[in-house]
């Protein structure tokens, strides 16, 4: 049996181990050292900026489930790893967004525009007709096609979400990355919401996708880590060069934490996805709640695409209270069980209104809330919500 020919729930705890031999760690031991011994005089890489054997699982595990063909790039942050790759366009270039998005890889896009490097333009990702007349526009303003890509320095970036923070829009992944691809546009995907085992980009046709390793990579709310994948050897090239460069590398320790989260992910969001399903399912008939979005609710306007392109639909959902701003922080500080805090794909469930960040878009409603699904009992979560919900005026 070859490695590919077992399940991804297997090669994530199998994966990124040292080789088998008598006495072998059964882990990769963590290498606390800044510089190493040069392989020869003409070796000049081997210094911890450059390279850290702590980094090699982690980054193995992740490229081997996104089905690239070449190792994963491991960064200090999520955000260190969306630098890696919105850093690379060149003056002149065009950013695409989706409307809604992670707000600080929004906020980057706008410092690249506000330096005059990029022009943005923000995508209704729900609207893939839309969405593929402006590809073809950037493609034609910047003068791209296929024949004169240049994956080190993409005149035209398509950064796509899918499901999107927080709104949890799906988009037809297969149509626009193709599109994109057809035009000479390079596109990355942000797979965090995802998780590799919910969603391939690479495979639907991304040229890198980027992961806040934080969340369900890692899974405990202990840890921050990024990393970016891609088959593609210039674009890796390119981001290596600006991890080296910049030094937003992972330490030892953080990468070991993130390599012993994710042998655990299978099961972990196995059971969140189960719970969020159920959770979005309930809340749906609580009068006080407006909207739910989950993509794996059949009756979610993004089923049938996250069906199509999505193995599990994971651990988020949003809910819209039909209540004001005040009372839906209200009822956040009445739960005991869900902890009122940034963040998600931990083994704890995690709640937050995202309109208190002054940044989001007011597109986003006041009272939509972002419910990150944890490990426990689900009748718990569901009991703690509601009794909030009860008192909620
Ligand atoms: C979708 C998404 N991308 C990127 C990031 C940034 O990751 P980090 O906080 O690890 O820098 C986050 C963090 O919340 C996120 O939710």
């Amino acid at each position: 049996m070859t490695e590919q020919n077992l399940s991804p729930q297997t090669r994530l705890v199998a994966g990124g181990r040292p080789a088998h031999r008598d006495l072998a760690p059964v882990n990769p031991p963590i290498s606390m050292s800044s510089t190493f011994r040069q392989i020869g005089p003409t070796d000049l890489n081997s210094y911890a900026r450059f390279t850290n054997p702590s980094w090699d699982g982690l980054e193995q595990v992740v490229s081997d489930l996104e089905g690239a063909e070449l190792p994963g790039l491991l960064f200090a942050s999520g955000m260190a790893a969306v630098a890696a790759v919105q850093d690379l366009v060149p003056v002149g270039s065009i950013i695409l967004l989706p409307k809604h998005t992670y707000m600080a890889s929004v906020s980057m896009a706008k410092r690249l525009e506000a330096r005059g490097i990029a022009t943005v333009v923000r995508l209704d990702i729900e609207n893939t007709e839309s969405v593929i007349a402006e590809l073809e526009k950037a493609a034609a303003t910047a003068g791209v096609s296929p024949e004169n890509v240049n994956y080190a320095a993409p005149k035209v970036l398509l950064w796509m979400e899918s499901p999107t923070n927080p709104m949890m829009e799906v988009a037809d992944l297969p149509a626009i990355l193709g599109a994109a691809r057809k035009l000479g546009i390079v596109s990355a995907v942000d797979n965090t919401f995802a998780t590799p085992l919910g969603q391939n980009p690479l495979l639907l046709g991304a040229d890198v996708v980027v992961h806040s390793a934080t969340k369900a990579i890692a899974g405990h709310s202990d840890v921050l880590l990024g990393i970016t994948v891609t088959s593609n050897p210039v674009l890796r090239e390119a981001m290596h060069t600006h991890r080296t460069t910049n030094g937003a590398i992972a330490g030892p320790f953080e990468a070991w934490l993130g390599l012993r989260g994710v042998r655990t992910m299978g099961v972990r969001l196995e059971r969140s996805a189960d719970s969020a399903l159920q959770l979005a399912q309930r809340l749906s008939e609580h009068p006080s709640i407006k909207a739910v979005r989950y993509p794996g609710l059949p009756t979610d306007p993004g089923y049938e695409r996250a069906s199509a392109q999505m193995q599990t639909f994971g651990s988020i959902l949003s809910v819209t209270l039909d209540a004001t701003a005040e009372e839906t922080d209200r009822l956040v500080a009445a739960l005991k069980l869900w902890t009122p805090a940034t963040s998600l794909g931990g083994v704890e469930s995690l709640i937050e209104r995202r309109r208190r960040h002054g940044s989001e878009p007011h597109s986003i409603p006041e009272s939509l809330l972002r419910l990150s699904v944890g490990i426990e009992n689900v009748d718990d979560l569901y009991q703690d919500l509601v009794a909030a919900l009860d008192n909620l005026r």
